[in-house]
């Protein structure tokens, strides 16, 4: 093969992810010309903060706080500096200028993804993001390219490491959400701020992300379904394993078909049961894992460490290896297509299971009423389990009753669900979750 002349890569950011991408390129340098076919020349760091950097053994030469120029020289950009200001305006002037990005912003691309994806698009130069989601797992790549000529109904991914620590500490040790959280702020898993993680704001970036990809739709963040894991109690927990199931926070984007046919797509992140043996409840500790569904693929499960500087690095240096091979051959960046553009629908429209958890008045009559309330909003009970709790040596003056219920649209169930908190016959309502992965 000809020799081509060295690649310029600039790297915009230097933290967790970009020092261990500058420390790979240079270690990994002659292993990945020989790949590339050309020498990938890191030409410079753009950071702040430039001591702060070097501190951290990041070579001291490379480093700039002159993002705008270094941009300009170079061939291809990687942009992990996190945000969406200047991390926005820097990507775009790299494409105007020509150059091939990479990313693993998700935050980004969750919100101004579409200008930024239309921009490479007009001027023939590709943007890049496997890291985004999903950190060391391919999953970005076999969406928008093995599973290509498949049809994909449905992606259910544990895509946010720190809620899955949490609520695995939780199961595992009968930890309190609190305390869970504390320790995984301690092992540095969550922020001292860990609003992004436990409400679900991270996780609702990357189903975005996801589902645009699978469904070839534009999926606004704003019609992402999101609720965050701080309300997950222990008894929730409890209950959960002696049902067989185990709480997981999951991002389900699936399509939503009316007499057969694609009404649309719905994306949601919340808290589900899922049962113990199903692959995503094995999944422990921080990792991630993706279950995709393919109409002729059938089921697919992708895992791996979803965060962490050097596992994201490695899903980084794929993409810049697939950059520069791209430089090498030519030609222009391959647009993602949205064509399918189905209507992104709102919850409501989901068909789902739910267990509830309340507390009813212990009297006869009390059972008929509260399944009459669930036939009437026209959800059928699949399970009812009752019991008296007994504390002290005292019995309780009301009755615990677990409903199952078959799958419903969620607008029924939640709809039930207010008639329930209305009766005379239920005192509280204590849990209310979806089943998912049957
Ligand atoms: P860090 O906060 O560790 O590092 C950010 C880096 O960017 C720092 O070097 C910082 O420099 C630099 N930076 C920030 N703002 C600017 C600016 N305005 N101009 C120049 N440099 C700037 O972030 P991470 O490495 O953790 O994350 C980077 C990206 O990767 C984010 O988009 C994140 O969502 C994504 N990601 C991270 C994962 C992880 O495990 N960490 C996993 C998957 C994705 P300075 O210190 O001088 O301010
Ligand atoms: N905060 C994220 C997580 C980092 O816990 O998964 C990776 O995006």
């Amino acid at each position: 093969m000809q020799e081509y002349r060295p690649l310029r890569i600039a790297l915009l950011g230097a933290g967790s992810v970009g020092s261990q991408v500058a420390r790979l390129l240079i270690e990994n340098k002659a292993e990945l010309a020989a790949r590339v076919g050309a020498e990938l020349e890191l030409v410079g760091i753009a950071v702040r903060d430039i001591e702060k950097a070097a501190k951290a053994g990041v070579p001291k030469e490379l480093l700039t706080t002159n993002a705008e120029d270094l941009i300009l020289s170079a061939d291809i950009v990687v942009e992990v500096m996190g945000g969406i200001e200047p991390a926005r305006t820097y990507i775009l002037q790299a494409l105007n200028s020509g150059s091939d990005v990479v990313t693993a912003n998700k935050a980004l691309l969750a919100t101004h993804g579409t200008e930024l994806f239309d921009t490479a698009e007009q001027v023939g130069a590709q943007l890049y993001f496997e890291a985004a989601v999903g950190g060391a797992i391919p999953i970005i790549r076999p969406l928008r390219e093995s599973l290509a000529g498949d049809k994909v109904n449905r992606i259910m991914g544990i895509v946010n490491g720190t809620t899955n620590y949490i609520l695995d500490r939780m199961d595992s040790t009968g930890a309190s959400f609190a305390d869970a959280l504390a320790e995984a702020q301690a092992l540095g898993y969550a922020e001292a701020d860990p609003t992004a993680d436990v409400e679900a704001f991270d996780a609702a970036q990357k189903a975005a992300i996801l589902a645009s990809l699978a469904f070839h739709t534009e999926v606004p963040l704003e019609k992402v379904y999101r609720e965050g894991i701080t309300k997950i109690t222990a008894e929730q927990i409890d209950a959960a394993k002696r049902d067989g199931y185990v709480i997981k926070i999951l991002a389900i984007a699936e399509r939503i078909l009316e007499n057969g046919v694609d009404a649309g797509v719905a994306v949601r992140v919340h808290p589900v049961l899922i049962d113990r043996k199903h692959p995503l409840g094995a999944v422990r500790g921080a990792f991630n894992a993706v279950f995709v569904e393919a109409e002729a693929a059938g089921e697919l499960m992708f895992y791996g460490a979803g965060a962490g500087g050097v596992q994201t690095a490695s899903a980084v240096l794929g993409d810049l290896v697939s950059a520069a091979k791209r430089h090498v051959a030519g030609g222009p960046g391959l647009a993602d297509s949205v064509h399918a553009n189905l209507p992104v629908l709102p919850i409501d429209r989901v068909q789902t299971r739910y267990q509830i958890t309340l507390e009813a008045t212990d009297q006869p009559g009390v059972l008929a009423k509260i399944a009459n309330t669930f036939s009437a909003g026209n959800v059928s009970i699949e399970t009812v389990e009752q019991s008296v709790r007994v504390l002290d040596g005292k019995r309780s003056k009301t009755a615990t009753l677990e409903v199952g219920t078959h799958s419903a649209t969620d607008a029924e169930l939640s709809a039930v669900v207010k008639a329930l908190e209305a009766s005379e016959s239920v005192e509280s309502i204590t849990s209310v979750i979806r089943v998912e992965g049957i």
